[in-house]
């Protein structure tokens, strides 16, 4: 499940320059979630992306990705990931989730966040900040040099405690299964999975040098998923809503640098007591 393949650690120059990679996705999902207006198509949102990644000379890493055709993935209500940007058009009450990804010097970054069009139903915004909690919970995990395992343990326990707070009426959220975070660095998938519930097999050891991508996906029903026949859009079972929001994260000898994250990943990073890695403060 883990595998035993090799995980490919980083120096701390190296993150650096994933840090550049990642604050250009950022920026990108920053003006795209700007642009995420009623009226707008995907397609809308995928151009200004495409702006700001080229902007920055950087290069979009999904766009070719096995035969990719846009630079992100918007993937809205039902459709969980890998939406391939086009003439739909966003209304208000849409929930979006924008998966980004971009290359600088070889090293990549790639990140998500879910947002609500408009005036949100409050059980669309329910789960779209439980997803964003439980992305949160996971990324903590990974201090103090846990298994890996630790992770899905937080997503899921993260996830489970909003229900038990009264989210989404009471009932169970999904939580999506076959698709997981993933080691990144030279490439954008890389060993090793990062398991978004809770497994026998505990995984390797978190290590300084290790880049992990954190992307819980959950759903208002069931947990089930299939693919549509573009071979690329994700769509729930049920039809029920889904959130996805993701983060790149450095794993180092004094604490975490959220690379994606604007801040570097400090404010939510503190809240739980998980030091930012004194890297961040090189930049
Ligand atoms: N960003 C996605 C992930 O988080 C992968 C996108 S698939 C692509 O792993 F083909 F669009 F690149
Ligand atoms: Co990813």
């Amino acid at each position: 499940m883990f595998g035993r393949e090799r995980i490919e650690l980083k120096t701390p120059e190296q993150v650096l320059v994933m840090r550049r990679a990642g604050l250009v996705v950022a920026e990108a999902l920053r003006a795209t979630v700007a642009a995420a207006v009623p009226g707008a198509t995907t397609a809308d949102l995928d151009a200004v992306a495409a702006e700001v990644i080229r902007s920055r000379g950087a290069t979009p890493s999904f766009l070719g990705y096995h035969g990719y055709p846009a630079t992100l993935c918007v993937s809205v209500d039902e459709e969980v990931v890998h939406g391939i940007p086009g003439g739909r058009r966003l209304v208000e009450g849409d929930v979006v989730s924008i998966d980004c990804g971009a290359v600088v010097d070889g090293w990549h970054g790639d990140s998500a966040v879910s947002v609500v069009v408009g005036a949100a139903d409050p059980l669309d915004a329910e789960l779209v900040e439980t997803t964003r909690q439980a992305l949160w919970a996971g990324i903590a995990a990974l201090h103090g040099e846990p298994r890996l395992g630790a992770v899905g343990e937080a997503v899921e326990d993260a996830v489970e405690h909003a229900v038990g707070q009264g989210a989404n009426g009471g009932v169970p959220y999904g939580l999506v299964e076959e698709y997981t975070g993933h080691g990144i660095g030279t490439a954008m998938h890389q060993p090793p999975d990062v398991l978004n519930y809770r497994t026998r097999d505990r995984g390797p050891r978190v290590r300084p040098g290790m880049c992990l991508a954190v992307e819980p996906m959950v759903v208002r029903g069931s947990a089930a998923v299939h693919e549509l026949a573009d071979e690329w859009t994700v769509v729930t079972d049920d039809g029920s809503r889904a959130a996805h929001w993701e983060h790149t994260v450095a794993v180092l000898d004094d604490g975490l640098w959220v690379l994606t994250a604007a801040d570097g990943g400090r404010a939510e990073l503190e809240a739980r007591g998980v030091p930012v890695s004194a890297l961040a403060d090189r930049t």
